[in-house]
């Protein structure tokens, strides 16, 4: 270390003790904050505003690539202490090199913050986020979190870019696939299991690293599901629908926050002070720092707002983004900006001390060093527990949508079966879009699985018959579609017309859905249906395993196929779990977390809408809310999943039809196991309020309880509804229940339900 550099630190460790020494005096007594405050003392205004700046590495790219002159000057300002932060690099060596270039050269040796999206695992990937949704298992989610963690935190990353908490309604758009559906509240519960199980109980450790709550706010309604395109929502749906998940995230401890791409309404969320401002950091108080999307301070000026980089700058630290992704447009000009006076360097000093702050929070200034671990790194990524947890988390995220004829679970021996669809073979697909530092083709094949699985002694055959796409399947580039090659279509029927039963993998490939994976019609694409056709003419005797991304239009699959498990893109032990699934070693416990449309139209379509002013055809006309060319109802409904047995509901008892603002109605069912075998059912609670200031959703779920039910038995399931559980952002922009009537529903989906009633009264 330079003498310069060690008489420089030990002035920020005087500077340090003195203000600790002070603390009970000032009115900042969090000791981190106080090593903040001592070290923006040190820092010139170029090096605050360092803090600012993230570049992506030359080495993966998840936005427009900088351009080469722009990469060669970022390591001599890496050296100078100009950048704060670098996503995208990593492993324990690499990180340990580029850490080496900001402490070793720069004047104060500030470590880097690496970040990278770590969105479903790190190496041993976990299934697709809106998968896990489909468990119901928040606990299962902060686990795979806490391992994802635990893997990239020994490569080296301190900091992962989820969880993404948009809501999303609407399954034309990509991106669906990176959260947990339509709800606020599944949503919430979800957002807050991630933040946590990426940061445990200490960011400190060199097992967690810090979270960030994406995107902020509303991109998941852009209009007509075009990623990037324009939001124009009510506040009414901002604060009800799109905020809850923000808020849950953020009373976890989310370390940070991340801005959205899109607009709203007109203004860019990336300088939105409504949002960045008053809620995140006014009303939440918020202390976390707010990192850009990838260049979203420099698409100020595409949006039209900022005539160049300089006030898209500008506007963008007044609106309270406190990092630049890949813009370069704090680096370039918020020095002048502040020589200018046209933003006063208070507005850096904040942004730099919460960027200082998680880098304190992460023990980055203890060792910055102490993440990146060549060790650690070989022990715990890809550990058999990791996979044995990916497994758990995969059995769980299966949705049984159809099961004809018990048809499921397939016997163990005896039958002849033929497995079909490039999707059985494809060791890719199940990693899914945003695989951070997966292998590729390394997960367990749906063949592979089935030939595997324990004890199986059926007769399996396999053969491709329909292929999805022409040429490589590609992150980068548009896909092709198959819309020609039926040469495997004869093979297939031979084989299927001599075999009991067909397994047939349709579906999407890992790069169908996912950032700019936006579709017009999200039926099954190239031959599929054809496909489905031929074989069904042949042998009807088909279990259809949907692998996808987002909702899918099934057409007449809905209809024809004996089966339909809804596999999703399950991770790394894809193939093991849907095995154990088919062969009923696991019986399915998941449940849609959105709804499946019968036709693109409908979307956006959710179970918790509003009403309407004519919600049916009471009088048997035209005039009421509805397609005259298909039902206004989805296929399968927000909850919708089955199992291997069935459950019969009681009627609700309430041991109270009315509650004050101090009391609780507790909820009762017993629900029956009707089948013959154990089961697992996600008891869900919905409510309605008939009558508020705002109109509210004809349904909104409140409670679930996931319980197994041994074949025959009856468990007594109870809820406590409180007031707060009623609660919305109403007409006086508060957030309180409203007293009036309610029904309150308990039932197996968001469709089939119980009903009965109360009121709240004041
Ligand atoms: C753009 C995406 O919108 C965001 O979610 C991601 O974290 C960044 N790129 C960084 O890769």
């Amino acid at each position: 270390m330079s003498t310069i550099k060690s008489i420089i630190i030990t002035l920020f460790l005087f500077l340090f003790m003195a203000e600790v020494n002070a603390m009970n005096n000032s009115p900042k007594s969090d000791p981190i904050d106080v090593k903040v405050d001592s070290l923006l003392k040190l820092m010139t205004l170029k090096e605050k505003i360092g803090q600012l700046n993230q570049y992506t590495s030359q080495w993966e790219m998840t936005g427009p690539a900088p351009a080469a002159e722009d990469m060669q000057n970022q390591l001599e300002q890496i050296k100078t202490g100009l950048v704060g932060s670098m996503l995208n690099v990593t492993g324990a060596e690499a990180t340990k090199e580029a850490q080496k270039l900001a402490v070793e050269n720069s004047r104060l040796g500030i470590p880097l913050v690496f970040g990278y999206d770590v969105i479903h695992g790190y190496r041993t990937l976990f299934p697709i986020p809106l998968a896990e949704a489909a468990s119901w298992e928040p606990a299962l989610a902060k686990k795979s979190a806490s391992i994802a963690a635990k893997e990239a935190s020994a490569a080296g990353i301190h900091w992962t870019f989820a969880p993404m908490v948009d809501i999303s309604r609407d399954a034309r758009w990509g991106r669906v696939m990176e959260g947990a559906g339509e709800d606020p509240y599944l949503g919430s519960l979800f957002a807050a299991a991630r933040v946590k199980g990426f940061q445990g109980d200490d960011l400190s450790s060199t097992s967690t690293v810090a979270a960030c709550a994406k995107h902020f706010a509303a991109y998941g309604f852009i209009e007509a599901g075009r990623d990037y395109n324009s939001v124009d929502i009510s506040n009414n749906t901002l604060h009800n629908t799109v905020l809850p998940p923000f808020k849950a995230a953020a009373d976890a401890g989310a370390a940070s926050f991340m801005n959205a791409f899109n607009v709203i309404g007109g203004i860019p969320a990336t300088m939105n002070t409504y949002l960045l401002r008053d809620i995140l950091k006014g009303e939440w108080e918020y202390d976390g720092m707010v990192v850009s999307d990838w260049n979203s301070v420099g698409e100020i000026i595409k949006h039209g707002v900022a005539p160049n980089k300089k006030e898209a700058a500008k506007l963008a630290i007044i609106g309270g983004c406190d990092m630049d992704m890949e813009g370069r447009c704090y680096v370039d000009h918020l020095e002048e900006l502040v020589a200018e006076g046209t933003i006063d360097e208070a507005l850096i000093n904040d942004a730099a001390g919460r960027v200082l702050k998680m880098k304190f929070e992460l023990g980055l200034f203890d060792d910055p060093y102490q993440y990146s671990n060549t060790e650690r790194e070989k022990e715990v990524i890809l550990s058999a527990e990791n996979l044995a947890v990916a497994r758990d988390a995969a059995r769980k995220s299966i949705v049984l949508l159809k099961n004809e004829q018990e048809v499921l679970p397939l016997a163990k021996s005896g039958l002849s079966i033929a497995v079909m669809g490039e999707l059985a073979e494809d060791k890719d697909s199940p990693i899914g879009s945003w695989r951070a530092s997966a292998i590729p083709n390394s997960a367990v094949s749906l063949i592979e699985g089935i030939k595997g699985n324990n004890e199986q002694k059926n007769d399996i055959q396999f053969t491709q018959g329909i292929r999805l796409i022409d040429g490589e399947k590609s992150f980068v580039k548009e896909l092709n579609f198959n819309t020609t090659d039926r040469s495997g279509f004869e093979e297939a029927k031979v084989l299927a017309q001599k075999s009991d039963v067909v397994v047939m993998a349709l579906g999407e490939n890992c790069f169908q859905t996912g950032e700019g994976r936006s579709q017009t019609d999200i039926r099954l694409k190239g031959l599929q249906m054809e496909f489905f056709n031929e074989i069904y003419a042949v042998n009807p005797n088909i279990v259809v395993v949907l692998m996808n991304g987002r909702p899918v239009v099934l057409g007449e699959i809905a209809e024809k196929a004996k089966a339909i498990l809804e596999v999703w893109h399950l991770g790394l032990e894809s193939g093991n779990a849907i095995a154990d699934v088919l062969f009923g070693d696991f019986a399915p416990s998941g449940k849609l977390p959105v709804s499946f449309p019968v036709v693109t139209g409908q979307a956006p379509i959710y179970y918790n809408h509003l009403s309407t002013g004519r919600p049916d055809n009471g009088e048997g006309n035209v005039f009421w809310s509805h397609y005259t060319d298909a039902p206004k109802v989805p296929l399968y409904p927000f909850g919708y999943g089955l199992t291997y047995t069935n459950f019969e509901y009681s009627d609700i008892s309430l041991d109270k039809d009315q509650i004050s603002f101090d009391e609780f109605v507790k909820v009762t069912v017993q629900v029956k196991n009707t089948g013959k075998r154990e089961g697992t059912e996600v008891v869900q609670l919905y409510i309605h309020d008939l009558f508020a200031s705002v109109a509210r959703p004809v349904k909104e779920l409140k409670a679930f309880k996931k319980v197994t039910i041994p074949a025959g038995e009856s468990k007594e399931v109870t809820f406590s509804l409180t007031p707060q559980d009623l609660a919305f952002y109403n007409i006086d922009k508060k957030w309180t229940a409203e007293p009036g009537d309610f029904k309150v529903f308990v039932g197996t989906n968001s469709r089939d339900v119980k009903e009965s009633h109360f009121k709240l009264v004041d």
